[in-house]
Protein backbone atom coordinates (compact mmCIF):
# COMPACT_ATOMS: atom_id res chain seq x y z
CA UNK A 1 0.00 0.00 0.00
CA UNK A 2 0.94 3.18 -0.82
CA UNK A 3 -0.25 5.77 1.47
CA UNK A 4 -0.05 9.69 0.78
CA UNK A 5 -1.16 12.30 3.84
CA UNK A 6 -2.24 15.96 1.91
CA UNK A 7 -3.12 18.48 3.19
CA UNK A 8 -6.57 19.16 3.04
CA UNK A 9 -9.92 17.78 1.25
CA UNK A 10 -8.44 20.47 -2.39
CA UNK A 11 -5.33 18.84 -2.21
CA UNK A 12 -6.47 15.35 -1.79
CA UNK A 13 -9.15 15.67 -4.72
CA UNK A 14 -6.65 17.80 -6.95
CA UNK A 15 -4.10 14.50 -6.43
CA UNK A 16 -6.72 12.15 -6.81
CA UNK A 17 -7.79 13.62 -10.71
CA UNK A 18 -4.13 14.10 -11.14
CA UNK A 19 -3.64 9.90 -10.71
CA UNK A 20 -7.08 9.31 -12.42
CA UNK A 21 -6.35 12.18 -15.25
CA UNK A 22 -2.86 10.01 -16.00
CA UNK A 23 -4.62 6.68 -15.98
CA UNK A 24 -6.85 7.77 -19.25
CA UNK A 25 -4.02 9.46 -21.38
CA UNK A 26 -1.68 7.04 -20.76
CA UNK A 27 -4.35 4.34 -21.27
CA UNK A 28 -7.54 6.19 -23.16
CA UNK A 29 -9.51 2.70 -23.28
CA UNK A 30 -9.06 2.57 -19.17
CA UNK A 31 -11.82 0.78 -17.56
CA UNK A 32 -12.52 2.57 -14.72
CA UNK A 33 -14.59 1.59 -11.17
CA UNK A 34 -15.83 4.69 -9.64
CA UNK A 35 -17.53 5.33 -6.29
CA UNK A 36 -20.32 7.74 -5.03
CA UNK A 37 -20.36 9.40 -1.80
CA UNK A 38 -19.16 12.98 -0.60
CA UNK A 39 -15.57 11.75 -0.66
CA UNK A 40 -14.99 11.61 -4.36
CA UNK A 41 -17.04 14.61 -5.29
CA UNK A 42 -14.01 17.05 -5.24
CA UNK A 43 -12.17 14.80 -7.64
CA UNK A 44 -14.85 14.48 -10.15
CA UNK A 45 -15.29 17.90 -10.03
CA UNK A 46 -11.62 17.99 -10.98
CA UNK A 47 -11.86 16.17 -13.79
CA UNK A 48 -14.88 18.20 -15.06
CA UNK A 49 -12.34 21.32 -15.11
CA UNK A 50 -9.37 19.25 -17.11
CA UNK A 51 -10.71 20.41 -20.66
CA UNK A 52 -8.63 18.33 -22.41
CA UNK A 53 -9.33 15.44 -21.08
CA UNK A 54 -11.15 12.86 -23.75
CA UNK A 55 -13.02 10.23 -21.98
CA UNK A 56 -14.74 8.91 -25.33
CA UNK A 57 -12.93 5.62 -24.94
CA UNK A 58 -13.29 5.05 -21.39
CA UNK A 59 -15.81 2.86 -19.63
CA UNK A 60 -16.82 3.00 -16.11
CA UNK A 61 -18.69 0.66 -13.88
CA UNK A 62 -19.96 2.14 -10.48
CA UNK A 63 -19.79 0.08 -7.20
CA UNK A 64 -23.37 0.32 -6.38
CA UNK A 65 -27.00 1.46 -6.34
CA UNK A 66 -29.63 1.71 -3.46
CA UNK A 67 -32.78 -0.67 -4.25
CA UNK A 68 -36.00 0.62 -5.44
CA UNK A 69 -34.91 4.50 -5.87
CA UNK A 70 -35.91 5.23 -9.63
CA UNK A 71 -32.87 6.19 -12.07
CA UNK A 72 -33.80 9.63 -11.52
CA UNK A 73 -34.82 9.99 -7.89
CA UNK A 74 -31.79 12.85 -6.67
CA UNK A 75 -30.48 10.25 -3.90
CA UNK A 76 -30.15 7.49 -6.43
CA UNK A 77 -26.44 6.77 -7.71
CA UNK A 78 -27.37 6.86 -11.23
CA UNK A 79 -28.83 10.56 -10.57
CA UNK A 80 -25.89 11.53 -8.31
CA UNK A 81 -22.91 10.53 -11.40
CA UNK A 82 -25.16 12.22 -13.76
CA UNK A 83 -24.72 15.35 -11.88
CA UNK A 84 -21.39 15.24 -10.28
CA UNK A 85 -19.43 13.77 -13.30
CA UNK A 86 -20.90 12.04 -16.55
CA UNK A 87 -23.26 15.12 -17.74
CA UNK A 88 -20.14 17.55 -17.72
CA UNK A 89 -17.45 14.91 -19.49
CA UNK A 90 -17.99 13.52 -23.20
CA UNK A 91 -17.76 9.98 -22.06
CA UNK A 92 -20.27 7.61 -24.65
CA UNK A 93 -23.29 6.38 -22.93
CA UNK A 94 -22.54 3.06 -24.00
CA UNK A 95 -19.37 3.12 -21.86
CA UNK A 96 -21.23 4.38 -18.43
CA UNK A 97 -22.62 1.14 -16.41
CA UNK A 98 -24.17 1.38 -12.90
CA UNK A 99 -25.64 -1.32 -11.19
CA UNK A 100 -29.88 -1.48 -11.84
CA UNK A 101 -31.89 -0.12 -8.85
CA UNK A 102 -34.96 -1.24 -10.27
CA UNK A 103 -34.25 -4.78 -12.37
CA UNK A 104 -37.27 -7.20 -12.85
CA UNK A 105 -34.97 -9.85 -11.93
CA UNK A 106 -32.20 -9.68 -9.12
CA UNK A 107 -30.29 -12.24 -9.64
CA UNK A 108 -29.99 -12.04 -13.36
CA UNK A 109 -29.15 -8.22 -13.03
CA UNK A 110 -26.16 -9.20 -10.85
CA UNK A 111 -24.81 -11.73 -12.95
CA UNK A 112 -25.09 -9.58 -16.23
CA UNK A 113 -23.24 -6.62 -14.37
CA UNK A 114 -20.42 -8.97 -13.37
CA UNK A 115 -20.87 -10.56 -17.19
CA UNK A 116 -20.23 -6.96 -18.16
CA UNK A 117 -16.80 -6.22 -16.21
CA UNK A 118 -15.52 -9.40 -17.44
CA UNK A 119 -16.53 -8.47 -21.46
CA UNK A 120 -14.50 -5.04 -20.66
CA UNK A 121 -11.45 -7.24 -19.73
CA UNK A 122 -11.96 -6.25 -15.84
CA UNK A 123 -11.34 -2.66 -13.84
CA UNK A 124 -8.50 -0.85 -14.33
CA UNK A 125 -8.22 1.52 -12.03
CA UNK A 126 -11.15 1.00 -9.05
CA UNK A 127 -11.62 4.44 -6.90
CA UNK A 128 -13.17 3.44 -3.43
CA UNK A 129 -14.76 5.76 -0.58
CA UNK A 130 -14.47 4.18 2.59
CA UNK A 131 -17.80 3.77 5.34
CA UNK A 132 -16.96 4.32 8.75
CA UNK A 133 -17.36 0.38 9.66
CA UNK A 134 -15.05 -0.13 6.77
CA UNK A 135 -16.97 -1.26 4.03
CA UNK A 136 -16.18 -0.71 0.79
CA UNK A 137 -18.62 -0.51 -2.11
CA UNK A 138 -21.82 -1.39 -0.10
CA UNK A 139 -20.14 -5.05 1.40
CA UNK A 140 -20.49 -4.50 5.03
CA UNK A 141 -18.67 -6.28 7.59
CA UNK A 142 -19.88 -9.68 7.82
CA UNK A 143 -18.55 -13.00 8.57
CA UNK A 144 -18.56 -13.85 4.97
CA UNK A 145 -18.00 -11.84 2.15
CA UNK A 146 -19.60 -11.89 -1.64
CA UNK A 147 -17.39 -12.03 -4.11
CA UNK A 148 -19.58 -10.91 -6.74
CA UNK A 149 -22.30 -8.29 -7.62
CA UNK A 150 -25.20 -9.10 -5.12
CA UNK A 151 -27.84 -7.53 -2.78
CA UNK A 152 -27.19 -6.13 0.02
CA UNK A 153 -29.16 -5.34 3.83
CA UNK A 154 -27.65 -1.95 4.80
CA UNK A 155 -26.36 -1.97 8.53
CA UNK A 156 -28.15 0.29 10.95
CA UNK A 157 -24.75 2.20 10.57
CA UNK A 158 -24.44 2.95 7.07
CA UNK A 159 -28.12 3.66 6.75
CA UNK A 160 -27.57 6.48 9.73
CA UNK A 161 -24.52 7.66 8.09
CA UNK A 162 -26.42 7.97 4.67
CA UNK A 163 -29.00 9.70 6.26
CA UNK A 164 -27.66 13.03 6.17
CA UNK A 165 -28.01 12.92 2.15
CA UNK A 166 -31.96 11.97 2.75
CA UNK A 167 -34.70 14.41 4.70
CA UNK A 168 -34.77 11.22 7.39
CA UNK A 169 -33.23 7.90 7.98
CA UNK A 170 -37.10 6.33 7.02
CA UNK A 171 -36.06 7.49 3.48
CA UNK A 172 -33.14 5.54 2.87
CA UNK A 173 -33.69 2.26 1.32
CA UNK A 174 -32.60 -0.80 3.26
CA UNK A 175 -30.98 -2.51 0.45
CA UNK A 176 -28.65 -2.03 -1.95
CA UNK A 177 -26.64 -3.84 -5.42
CA UNK A 178 -23.23 -3.56 -4.43
CA UNK A 179 -20.01 -5.16 -6.95
CA UNK A 180 -18.35 -7.78 -4.24
CA UNK A 181 -15.02 -8.00 -2.96
CA UNK A 182 -13.59 -10.24 -6.24
CA UNK A 183 -14.61 -7.82 -8.59
CA UNK A 184 -12.79 -4.87 -6.31
CA UNK A 185 -9.76 -6.96 -5.75
CA UNK A 186 -9.04 -8.05 -9.30
CA UNK A 187 -8.69 -4.16 -10.08
CA UNK A 188 -5.26 -3.66 -11.45
CA UNK A 189 -5.10 -0.30 -9.35
CA UNK A 190 -7.25 0.42 -6.43
CA UNK A 191 -7.37 4.11 -5.04
CA UNK A 192 -8.66 4.79 -1.96
CA UNK A 193 -9.91 8.31 -0.73
CA UNK A 194 -10.83 9.38 2.99
CA UNK A 195 -11.05 12.65 4.34
CA UNK A 196 -12.12 14.14 7.82
CA UNK A 197 -11.31 13.12 11.49
CA UNK A 198 -14.64 10.65 11.08
CA UNK A 199 -12.21 8.20 9.12
CA UNK A 200 -8.89 8.01 10.92
CA UNK A 201 -9.89 4.97 13.09
CA UNK A 202 -11.18 2.78 9.98
CA UNK A 203 -8.30 4.52 7.83
CA UNK A 204 -5.49 3.50 10.65
CA UNK A 205 -7.59 -0.19 10.68
CA UNK A 206 -7.41 -0.49 6.83
CA UNK A 207 -3.98 0.02 6.67
CA UNK A 208 -2.41 -1.42 9.51
CA UNK A 209 -5.40 -3.60 11.82
CA UNK A 210 -5.90 -7.43 11.53
CA UNK A 211 -7.19 -8.64 7.65
CA UNK A 212 -10.66 -9.28 8.49
CA UNK A 213 -14.36 -9.39 7.12
CA UNK A 214 -15.33 -7.35 9.64
CA UNK A 215 -13.39 -4.40 8.61
CA UNK A 216 -14.07 -5.41 4.62
CA UNK A 217 -11.43 -2.38 3.78
CA UNK A 218 -8.63 -4.76 5.52
CA UNK A 219 -8.66 -7.28 2.53
CA UNK A 220 -7.01 -4.56 0.63
CA UNK A 221 -4.44 -5.01 2.34
CA UNK A 222 -3.66 -8.39 0.52
CA UNK A 223 -3.61 -6.12 -2.56
CA UNK A 224 -0.14 -5.47 -4.49
CA UNK A 225 -1.00 -1.76 -6.07
CA UNK A 226 -3.34 0.17 -3.38
CA UNK A 227 -3.18 3.71 -3.16
CA UNK A 228 -4.73 5.65 -0.16
CA UNK A 229 -5.01 9.36 -0.34
CA UNK A 230 -6.05 10.83 2.49
CA UNK A 231 -6.14 13.86 3.94
CA UNK A 232 -4.50 15.33 7.08
CA UNK A 233 -7.48 14.80 9.69
CA UNK A 234 -8.00 11.10 7.84
CA UNK A 235 -4.21 10.14 8.50
CA UNK A 236 -4.33 11.32 12.31
CA UNK A 237 -4.26 8.22 13.23
CA UNK A 238 -2.02 6.54 11.35
CA UNK A 239 1.06 5.10 12.68
CA UNK A 240 4.11 7.15 12.50
CA UNK A 241 6.38 6.05 9.07
CA UNK A 242 3.48 4.58 7.79
CA UNK A 243 1.91 8.52 7.41
CA UNK A 244 3.36 9.05 4.02
CA UNK A 245 3.33 12.68 4.89
CA UNK A 246 4.08 15.48 1.88
C1 LIG B 1 -21.64 4.88 0.78
C2 LIG B 1 -21.16 4.27 -0.53
C3 LIG B 1 -19.69 3.97 -0.48
C4 LIG B 1 -18.94 5.16 0.07
C5 LIG B 1 -19.35 5.40 1.50
C6 LIG B 1 -18.63 6.56 2.16
O1 LIG B 1 -22.19 3.99 1.67
N1 LIG B 1 -21.87 3.10 -0.91
O2 LIG B 1 -19.24 3.62 -1.79
O3 LIG B 1 -17.57 4.94 0.00
O4 LIG B 1 -20.74 5.66 1.51
O5 LIG B 1 -19.26 7.76 1.83
P1 LIG B 1 -18.68 9.18 2.12
O6 LIG B 1 -17.62 9.41 1.11
O7 LIG B 1 -19.87 10.09 1.92
O8 LIG B 1 -18.19 9.18 3.52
Amino acid sequence: MRIHVLEDYQELSHKAASFVASQIILRPHSVLGLATGSTPRGLYSHLIQMEDLDFRGVQTFNLDEYLGLERDHPHSYYYYMQEHLFRHINISRAGIHIPPGQPDDLEQACREYDRAITAAGGIDLQILGIGHNGHIGFNEPASRLKTATHVVDLSPTTIEANSRFFSSPEEVPRRAISMGLGSIMRARKILLLASGGDKAEIVARTVGGEITTRVPASLLQLHQEVIIMVDKEAGSQLPRGQDGSE
